[in-house]
């Protein structure tokens, strides 16, 4: 397809993942226009200098600027699209839902565009909603707005994206699989059309109606998450038990294609703007109906023990005011983000029990030392923070962390470094001579 023969796209939210979505469909042909209630964003995009974080996206923004702009008016969005992709925030309540109050917010200003222009229109969801909202409250909000009824004037589809913070350009470029939930056919071709055209290598693409769609995006997750507690569960076991290395348990579990490599390490726990609350939503949502959710429930509890279970095995080699360097703050590398982060989680923990803590991040000090305050201090550098510290804990793994230099764990005053060694980042055999180095879940 050209350009002229695409249909025209807009992205309604330019956040974390909105305005890579807006980038990536401008990078593969579509003309594309932006909406968010930010003036900040809007001006950012329109500027080609988004202040989000994440890999590629400002260089693919500057590249296709021609075919990318925004606004804050849903007229002119609505006027220059043939497909709205609503990609706002879904706050979990206290019950563990996810709130749809700016998904409708965007259904009263879409549908009230939408009152103006002839033809058909496609809103896709984008968004992580609770099943059952698409095609119950969020459907009957566009229908309001609009006048119109979904159908052949009107399409609606489900279509979350499976992407992770810090590879959101790439994971859109080449998904696994492509979800959708769809109103009709001709929703769903037009939504099918353009992910083909948008992603690298053709993905398969999973259609179905919005309520399956909308369990699977949740499933997903909660099924990682599952792993990834399952490998924790596994570590602290393997810590107590002499002679046993969970990385060699996982490495064989993870061979057997039944069970699969990925996501399977005993390390720490998971965190993020995602993986707890959609676990956390998929057991809400269990109980409410009336179902159970005991994979899930356990799933949490063994997540929401990690930081404990590490606080512990501190104990076990320092006592309080051993100076520790946290490295890596962010919830995973090659992100700012600290949301539900354990290295954070863990860095409070450990400053409460009366340790002196230094940290250090890449991307994220700024973003941890806010919710850390004064219980921490910032490490000058990563050779400060490993140069003054009587434990080094490496809590993210991000690369840059392998670039330690073993001279930094010299110490001359007769007593040695202890590296904790959280996602066997550091390549141990350069550090053996200098510091004792521990890994979690590896029989002492
Ligand atoms: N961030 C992730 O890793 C991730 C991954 C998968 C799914 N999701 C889901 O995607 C959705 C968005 O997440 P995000 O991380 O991009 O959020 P975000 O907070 O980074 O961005 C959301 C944007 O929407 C804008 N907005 C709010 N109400 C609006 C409205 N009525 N009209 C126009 N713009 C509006 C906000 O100003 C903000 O810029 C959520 O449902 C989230 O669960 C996020």
């Amino acid at each position: 397809m050209t350009s002229a023969t695409l249909p025209r796209v807009s992205v309604i939210g330019l956040g974390k993942l909105g305005a890579p979505l807006a980038a990536v469909l401008a990078s593969r042909g579509f003309s594309v226009i932006g909406l968010d209630v930010s003036k900040t964003l809007v001006d950012a995009l329109n500027a080609g200098k988004m202040p989000i974080l994440e890999p590629q996206l400002n260089e693919l923004i500057y590249a296709h600027k021609q075919r990318l702009s925004a606004t804050m008016d849903p007229n002119e969005v609505v006027r220059n699209s043939d497909a709205s992709f609503v990609i706002v925030p879904t706050p979990s309540d206290s019950t563990g839902f996810f709130s749809n109050r700016f998904v409708l917010q965007a259904m009263e200003s879409l549908g009230k565009a939408l009152r103006n222009k002839q033809g058909y229109h496609m809103v896709v969801i984008t968004s992580t909603v609770m099943p059952g909202s698409t095609g119950g409250e969020i459907q009957a909000a566009l229908e309001k707005a609009s006048g119109r009824k979904v159908g052949p004037d009107l399409g609606l589809c489900y279509n979350p994206e499976f992407i992770a913070l810090g590879s959101v350009v790439r994971d859109m470029l080449y998904p696994d699989s492509i979800l959708i939930g769809e109103s009709d056919a001709k929703a769903g071709d037009m939504l099918q059309t353009i992910y083909l055209q948008m992603c690298e290598k053709k993905p398969p693409v999973q259609r179905m109606n919005f309520v399956n769609a909308e369990l699977t995006k949740i499933s997903v997750n909660t099924y990682v998450t599952t792993k990834i507690s399952y490998a924790n569960m596994l570590a602290d076991i393997c810590d107590r038990l002499p002679g046993a290395d969970v990385d060699a348990v996982t490495k064989a579990l993870g061979a057997d294609t039944r069970i699969g490599a990925k996501y399977l390490k005993g390390a720490m726990g998971y965190g993020g703007p995602c993986f707890p609350r959609d676990n956390v939503a998929f057991a809400a949502l269990a109980r409410k109906i009336g179902a159970r959710a005991d994979v899930a429930e356990a799933t949490d509890r063994i997540n929401n023990h990690q930081v404990d279970r590490l606080t512990g095995l501190v104990a076990k080699f320092s006592r309080a005011g051993t100076r520790i360097a946290v490295l890596g703050l962010s919830y995973k590398p090659q992100t700012p983000v600290v949301e539900e982060s354990h290295s954070v989680k863990l860095a409070a923990k450990l400053a409460d029990a009366g340790y002196v803590v230094a940290v250090h991040d890449p991307l994220a000090q700024d973003a941890a030392l806010a919710v850390l305050g004064d219980k921490v201090v910032a490490a000058s550098s990563l050779e400060g923070a490993v140069r003054d510290c009587d434990l080094l804990i490496v809590a993210t793994a991000w690369p840059e962390y392998k670039t330690i230099e073993p001279l930094w764990c010299k110490r001359n005053n007769g007593q040695r470094l202890t590296i904790l060694d959280l996602w066997r980042t550091l390549p141990v055999e350069n550090f053996t001579d200098l510091a004792d180095v521990i890994y979690l879940g590896f029989g002492r």
